[in-house]
């Protein structure tokens, strides 16, 4: 299965009473090992959770390293490829390694590929990468 796959197979877990928008992401490490996440909404609206922080969020606390994250991929129903919300750049940005790929795409086929300092230029930090 490629990851574009992985994803929507992902986005097939959403829960989405709400919005009815399902997004699935699914992580690739180093090993091949892949971690899914999907958006998860609440009837208290502001403590819906996106795929994007879902996933990396899982793989973290499952005990994975996220400097083994050698590329995301991103998918949902939209009309060019899925544009991940600012709160998810911000956690990828800080959470993914500066070469890992970042690839957005949607049900059509379409598909955009960058790294996180492309999808938030600018972010804020406040410690530098060595002292992590
Ligand atoms: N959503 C994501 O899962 N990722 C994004 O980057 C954008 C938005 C979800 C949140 C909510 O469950 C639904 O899409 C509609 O906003």
């Amino acid at each position: 299965m490629n990851d574009l796959e992985h994803a929507k197979k992902a986005r097939l877990r959403a829960y989405t009473p709400y919005s009815h928008f399902k997004v699935g992401a699914a992580i690739r490490l180093k090993d091949g090992t892949m971690v899914y996440g999907s958006n998860i909404e609440n009837a208290a609206f502001g403590l819906s959770n996106c795929a994007e922080r879902s996933a990396v969020f899982s793989l973290i606390s499952q005990g994975y390293d996220p400097k083994d994250i050698i590329q995301i991929t991103i998918i949902a129903d939209s009309n060019g490829p899925v544009s991940p919300c600012g709160s998810c750049r911000q956690v990828l940005h800080e959470l993914l390694p500066k070469d890992a790929k970042v690839i957005l795409g949607n049900l059509k086929g379409e598909t955009k590929t960058m790294t996180t300092d492309e999808l938030l230029p600018y972010a804020f930090e406040t410690f530098d990468e060595d002292n992590t």
